[in-house]
């Protein structure tokens, strides 16, 4: 038999509601990529599993079907509906796990989100993000250091945020500047970085697809509670995606996509105090969200 008839299915292959998984499998014997066989295998069983548990009609297939094209037809090069999908069923947050486990001083990540999708330009230390101005101004401050304690300079802090009407800049191309409430800063000798922006606001990710509709048909809204996202990398550390929560923001116990964890909310707090405003380059007193990101060293926790 040659290899290329070893690898069919093959007629009267044997197919049976019992084994329909077995048969499958079979046919994957010849994948000489390992992981892409192993992980074919898997999808195989646990897809198989599924339609035993649900038995579904065919219409009820077909539905299926019909709205994994329609999530399909809704993405495009700004608005990633699978992605979506994976979010608010919570598999971007199993993956985030799975891909994270970290020392226990470090840092907890979360989900990277649909909008991180342009560059964020680099910017001075101080400088404001809020390039309309839109919503109450605020400081962002914060220290990088590693899992001992060790400040990081030179750390870069990547930062994106919504406005304050809860949109972001690439879902406003024509209401937003380009590259709002974003910015690259590089942490200074002592490991910190500031600067100035707007206090973020919830906001609901996009509904208007067949996500949404899931949404709806679950009787879930599509909010998330108020938050700054981060990138922070530093020299011979792992890198780390995160976000900062405002403290008393609605939907801190229900966002629609599973990314809060406790230890990442913080407050904003109104601070009068004349020579930290002045470091800041603020009027006094002035609102400050503080978030201090803790990496690990390269090697660590099998990262
Ligand atoms: C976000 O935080 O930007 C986000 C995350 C998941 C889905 C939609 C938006
Ligand atoms: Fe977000």
């Amino acid at each position: 038999m040659t290899a290329e008839e070893s690898a069919r299915p093959g007629t009267g292959s044997g197919f049976s509601e019992e084994d329909s998984a077995g048969v499958v499998v079979e046919s994957l014997r010849n994948t000489p990529d390992q992981r892409l066989k192993e992980v074919l295998t898997s999808l195989v069983e646990h897809l198989h599993a599924f339609v035993k548990d649900v038995e579904p009609s065919h219409a009820e297939w077909q539905a299926g079907i019909d709205f994994l094209t329609a999530v399909g037809h809704m993405c495009d090069d700004t608005r990633q509906e699978f992605v979506l999908l994976s979010d608010v069923l919570g598999v971007s947050m199993l993956v985030d796990a799975i891909n994270n486990r970290r020392s226990a001083a470090a840092t907890d990540t979360t989900v990277l989100g649909p909008f991180h999708m342009v560059e964020s330009p680099p910017r001075e230390l101080g400088a404001t993000i809020s390039l309309d101005g839109n919503g109450e101004p605020c400081v962002f401050a914060g220290q990088v250091t590693s899992s001992d304690g060790t400040p990081l300079p030179g750390a870069v802090v990547d930062v994106w945020q919504a406005n304050g009407a809860g949109f972001y800049d690439v879902q406003q191309p024509d209401v937003q500047p380009e590259r709002n409430l974003r910015g690259l800063f590089t942490t200074d000798e002592h490991g910190r970085f500031w600067l100035r922006t707007v206090v973020p606001r919830y906001y609901p990710i996009p509904d208007d697809g067949p996500v949404g509709q899931l949404l709806a048909a679950t009787r879930r809204h599509p909010n998330r509670p108020a938050h700054i996202h981060l990138i922070a990398e530093a020299a011979g550390h792992a890198s780390l995606t995160t976000h900062v929560f405002v403290e008393g923001s609605p939907y801190l116990d229900s966002d629609t996509v599973f990314g809060v964890k406790e230890s990442l909310i913080r407050p904003v707090t109104v601070v009068d105090d004349p020579a930290r405003a002045e470091h800041y380059g603020v009027g006094n007193p002035f609102r400050l969200l503080e978030f201090d990101v803790v990496l690990d060293p390269l090697g660590e926790a099998g990262r």
